[in-house]
């Protein structure tokens, strides 16, 4: 493959550390790179691979096999594409332990073989200390734990629900699961290059996890080796950036381990705002942008996908390039909006920023008991499904929760009546309290006629930040207990009278069916701003009104046949939204088992995704559940459920086994 690399020169040599091989520990070379409409690389960027490198590499292992193992791709394995399943520890190909200690080496260091989070609940692991365990349980819905350890994910469901602590766990054991054997640490993309050649000239799984947030476990996979994001934090603001696309004006740069709290304090010191999602710690520079991002700030400036003006990516053959409108501007187009593990590692995004703006925040709720009876109650949720066509053309935005039971999510049985409908919460960015009043207003003189009690809570805050700090707090994330699926409804849903009442009672089934709704009332084409057409962004976020996530549940000890037969009926019963007019589903918190995948999470935008996949990625190097190219491979599922269903068994070409 052509890699006409930004101009690179060789500034610095490499370090000392390996005995044997000496001056390979850490493989990689200094480049400092200059090109116009990308920002400076950050340090860990420009430390790289290079063919300068590998070369002494091959002269001090005086071996081409070993390697071999580390080069880049080259044209021939574009050309010759023989896919073969990947392979697992236990295999006879799977590399010997001296390889992988020459891998760490070459890292410098970097390379570690987690043991699981909880296996200090179980006995048959060294780990086993009961104080901890305890400790655990007691902190396994706080996302942070995930997050900080290199291959925990947060919805455990699609690592097979193996070795959760007490509490959490279905059966009495603590398996690998889905999860990956080895993990690189990355802090500069030479490291990455080194994993992502090792993973392709080995056949080995490869894995991204940034934070592991996704819902459909696409951070994890069974004996892969991953490439850890999370601490990649580098941050840099430019008052004044030139990008490529003609955009002139205030840009941030972000190490793709940033999370959404730590970009959104940042831009506040710099006095700007960035468009994130309200989740307090999901990667922003991660696989939140990189699938779309929808926001608080969406109905305004669109979507996240929309604010990138540069990428640094190591692709699937190794190589690190900068993506920009013009420069790699086929993979700028992929990689925005196009999602996460696709062909490249991103370690940085390059995104616009925003004024500061005053912001108006609403959190307000009422149950069953807050209304005369169920049917005034309803009638208030109706009444919401009556202002959201103007409450999102004024550029708010809210994230509401409807559902059944005391626990506020899911029901204790079907027909359960102690409904709730919880607000939290609304944004209102630019406006004030009385603004978001009046806003209001008519919504809330319908809630008053129907005797329907609420006590709205307002909080202003002259900049984004506070007021978005106040209104999420950190969700709780860790059980494998439920399964969403998504659907974007368009305008129609709400503009059209008929179409409304069909979607107000389909809100009313899902809960009449045992579901719950997390639901964000917003749109991805920003009132604010002219929406791009140079990215992947899926086209139905453009006409959304709404985000609807409707969610199936089950308790911590059901088995695979609960949690199947669940699962199906979620799917088949999202068709009441599907019949609300042609849209989509969000990627990033969507169903996998969405029938015709591929054109809900993608759209049109599907055949080009999958011609680029097919250049940049001929072997396969990258995949995760329901990303591009998917299709094309399966998991050969473990537990007792269908294939692809997790992550927790081995990879083969689809057809092949
Ligand atoms: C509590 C919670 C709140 C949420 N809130 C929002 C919200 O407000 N708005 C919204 O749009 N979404 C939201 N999401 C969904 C979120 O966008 C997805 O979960 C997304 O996948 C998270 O990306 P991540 O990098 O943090 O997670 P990960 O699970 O680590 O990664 C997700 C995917 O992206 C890939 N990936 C990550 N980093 C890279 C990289 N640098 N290069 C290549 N591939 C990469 C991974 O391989 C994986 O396939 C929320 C999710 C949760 C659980
Ligand atoms: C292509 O792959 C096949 C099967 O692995 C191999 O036998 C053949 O030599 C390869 N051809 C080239 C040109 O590398
Ligand atoms: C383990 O810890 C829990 C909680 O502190 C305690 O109740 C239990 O007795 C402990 N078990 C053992 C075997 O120490
Ligand atoms: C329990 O967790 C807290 C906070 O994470 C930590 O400070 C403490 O050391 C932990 N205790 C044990 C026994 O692991
Ligand atoms: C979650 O864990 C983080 C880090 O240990 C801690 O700062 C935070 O307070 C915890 N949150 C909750 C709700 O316990
Ligand atoms: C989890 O494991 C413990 C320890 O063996 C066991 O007592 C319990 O039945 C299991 N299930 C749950 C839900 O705790
Ligand atoms: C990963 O690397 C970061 C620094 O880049 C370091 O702070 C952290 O402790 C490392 N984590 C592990 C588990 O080694
Ligand atoms: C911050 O930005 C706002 C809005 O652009 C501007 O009015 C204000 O003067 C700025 N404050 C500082 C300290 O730069
Ligand atoms: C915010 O409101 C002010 C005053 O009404 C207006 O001039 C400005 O354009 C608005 N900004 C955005 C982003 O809508
Ligand atoms: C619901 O609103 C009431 C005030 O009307 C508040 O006290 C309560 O905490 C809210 N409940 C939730 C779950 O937000
Ligand atoms: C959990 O769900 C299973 C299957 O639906 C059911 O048999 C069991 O009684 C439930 N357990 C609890 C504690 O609710």
């Amino acid at each position: 493959m052509k890699t006409p690399l930004i101009c690179l020169f060789i500034s610095a040599a490499v370090a000392a550390v390996l005995p044997s091989l000496t001056d390979l520990s850490p493989a990689a070379a200094t480049l400092t790179a200059h090109t116009v409409g990308a920002p400076p690389l950050f340090t860990g960027e420009t430390i790289q691979l290079t063919e300068g490198v590998l070369h002494k590499l091959r002269e001090a292992s005086k071996g081409e096999s070993l390697s071999n193992q580390f080069g880049f791709g080259n044209e021939q394995s574009r050309t010759n594409i023989t896919r073969q399943c990947k392979i697992l520890p236990g295999d006879p190909a799977w590399p010997s332990q001296s390889t992988w200690d020459l891998f760490d080496q070459l890292l410098g260091g970097r390379l570690l073989r987690p043991s699981l989070l909880a296996s200090p609940c179980y006995a048959e692991w060294p780990e086993f200390n009961n104080a901890t365990c305890y400790n655990l349980s007691m902190n396994w819905l706080n996302s942070s734990l995930h997050i900080g350890h290199p291959t925990s994910i947060m919805n455990p469901l699609y690592a097979g629900r193996s070795c959760m602590p007490f509490g959490f766990n279905y059966t009495n054991t603590c398996t690998e699961g889905g999860y990956p054997a080895y993990v690189v640490n990355a802090s500069t993309a030479a490291q990455v290059q080194l994993a992502v050649n090792f993973a392709r000239n080995s056949n080995l799984r490869l894995v991204v996890k940034n934070t592991g947030h996704d819902f459909n476990g696409k951070s994890s996979g069974k004996g892969a080796l991953s490439i850890w994001t999370h601490w990649l934090k580098d941050k840099v603001f430019y008052p004044s950036f030139a990008a490529d696309d003609g955009y002139v004006g205030p840009a941030m740069k972000l190490g793709s381990g940033v999370q959404a709290f730590e970009a959104y304090e940042y831009a506040k010191q710099h006095n700007v705002t960035v468009v994130g999602g309200e989740g307090v710690t999901v990667g922003l520079a991660g696989g939140y942008t990189l699938g779309g991002g929808h926001s608080p700030l969406s109905s305004l400036y669109g979507m996240a996908a929309d604010q990138v003006l540069a990428l640094q990516v190591v692709l699937a053959d190794g190589r690190f390039i900068t993506a920009t409108s013009k420069q790699h501007a086929d993979i700028y187009w992929m990689l925005c909006g196009g999602g996460g593990s696709t062909i490249g590692v991103v370690t940085s995004i390059t995104i616009k920023t925003y004024p500061q703006i005053p912001t108006t925040t609403v959190t307000f709720n009422f149950t069953a008991n807050d209304t005369p009876g169920p049917t005034a109650f309803w009638a208030g949720v109706e009444s919401y499904l009556d202002n959201i066509e103007r409450l999102v053309d004024a550029g708010t935005y809210a994230y509401y929760d409807l559902g059944a039971s005391v626990a506020e999510r899911g029901t204790t049985y079907p027909g359960d009546t102690d409904y709730y409908l919880r607000i939290q919460s609304l944004v209102a960015p630019n406006m004030t309290i009385a603004e978001t009043r009046s806003l209001l207003q008519p919504w809330f003189d319908r809630l008053d006629r129907l005797g329907i009690r609420y006590t709205p809570q307002y909080y202003y805050a002259n900049n984004f930040h506070d007021a978005w700090k106040f209104a999420f707090p950190q969700e709780y994330m860790g059980a494998a207990t439920t399964k969403i699926a998504s659907r974007l409804l368009p305008r129609q849903a709400y503009h059209d009278d008929a179409v409304r009442q069909r979607n107000f009672l389909a809100h009313k089934d899902a809960v009449a069916n045992g579901f719950s709704i997390a639901g964000f009332h917003l749109t991805g084409k920003g009132r604010a701003v002219a929406p791009p057409t140079n990215n992947a962004v899926l086209p139905a976020w453009r006409e959304t009104l709404t985000h609807a996530i409707v969610i199936g549940q089950w308790n911590s000890t059901a088995d695979w046949k609960t949690v199947e037969r669940t699962s199906s009926a979620l799917t088949k019963w999202m068709q009441a939204l599907r019949d609300l007019g042609s849209s989509g589903a969000y990627m990033s918190e969507a169903d996998l088992l969405e029938p015709d995948l591929t054109d809900a999470f993608y759209g049109v935008n599907y055949p080009r995704l999958h011609a680029l996949k097919q250049r940049y990625d001929p072997t396969g190097v990258f995949f995760a559940l329901t990303a591009v190219g998917a299709e094309d491979w399966t998991v050969l599922v473990e537990d007792p459920l269908p294939e692809s269903w997790n992550n927790n068994g081995r990879l083969c070409p689809r057809g092949v086994k």
